[in-house]
């Protein structure tokens, strides 16, 4: 949808950012079928993106991944063994310096980043860097058991760091402290929107607390959420492509929303 729903506008590269890659291939655990993970659905399409970068800190993943990309060869790939909360200002870095050139009739260019941390890992000064980038659309993989599994436990211990990181402040306990004794749907509700909030100070769009049909949320097989996957744009188009994108993958469930 990104790459087709662009294709005739004069964008200079389309570019797929993972910032945590994985190994190129999932196998689902109930019937042990292996699937494409997200870096390998990305070179899969029909249209290609122009550049891609991948990064996973884990080195068996990116072996792993090198092998499994090394024959599927339309897009510009960079696969980078490391810590994505570092690796992202060299990625964004060169993304920045090829849009500062001046090309006339020649848009910058168009970005997408998928964010898949397994939990908390994702820390809020990525995701800075990355809104630094003019065209940069966002999904990320909130980890609303990440977060509920960890922070009662990191109140108890004094130390909430790693959530700090993760929300780029300390305000997300205010956030907390008014919905803490509810029940789970009313916490997560309202720490995403605390997320997102903070999203729109970065230029991203965020319409309203109530409304979220960009919102994708997955449970695991006894039916609890797992996490909540947003899709964020700072431009109309974008968020047209997470609303569908969301609404799709919901098995076309009908929408309560008036968008
Ligand atoms: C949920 S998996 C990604 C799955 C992948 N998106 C897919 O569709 O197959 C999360 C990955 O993040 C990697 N990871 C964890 N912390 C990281 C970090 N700080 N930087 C980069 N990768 C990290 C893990 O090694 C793991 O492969």
């Amino acid at each position: 949808m990104f790459l087709n729903g662009t294709k005739n506008m004069p964008w200079r590269a389309w570019n797929y950012l993972d910032l945590q890659a994985g190994p190129g291939r999932v196998k689902i655990r109930q019937t042990s079928e292996i699937i494409s993970g997200s870096p390998l659905i990305a070179l899969e399409t029909n249209r290609a993106f122009t550049n891609c970068w991948f990064v996973d800190i884990d080195p068996k993943n990116v072996d792993a991944l090198k092998k499994r990309t090394s024959q599927i060869g339309r897009s510009k790939l960079t696969i980078i063994c490391g810590n994505c909360n570092v690796e992202v200002n060299k990625v964004v870095e060169q993304i920045n310096a090829t849009d500062s050139e001046y090309r006339e009739g020649v848009w910058s260019s168009l970005n997408l980043a998928f964010l898949d941390p397994e939990g908390l890992e994702l820390e809020w000064t990525t995701v800075e860097k990355l809104a630094t980038v003019k065209f940069m659309d966002l999904v990320i993989n909130f980890s609303t058991s990440g977060f509920t599994r960890n922070v009662e436990t990191a109140l108890e211990k004094g130390n909430t760091e790693k959530i700090d990181c993760f929300f780029g402040t300390t305000r997300w306990l205010d956030a907390y402290r008014t919905v803490r004794h509810e029940d789970g749907n009313r916490i997560r509700r309202e720490m995403i929107n605390f997320y997102k909030r903070r999203l729109a100070n970065l230029g991203y769009i965020h319409v309203s607390d109530d409304l979220y049909p960009d919102e994708l949320v997955v449970k695991n097989s006894k039916g609890v959420q797992q996490y909540t996957l947003l899709f964020i744009s700072k431009s109309d188009l974008g968020r047209k492509f997470g609303r569908e994108a969301a609404s799709r993958n919901r098995g076309q469930r009908k929408l309560p929303f008036t968008w």
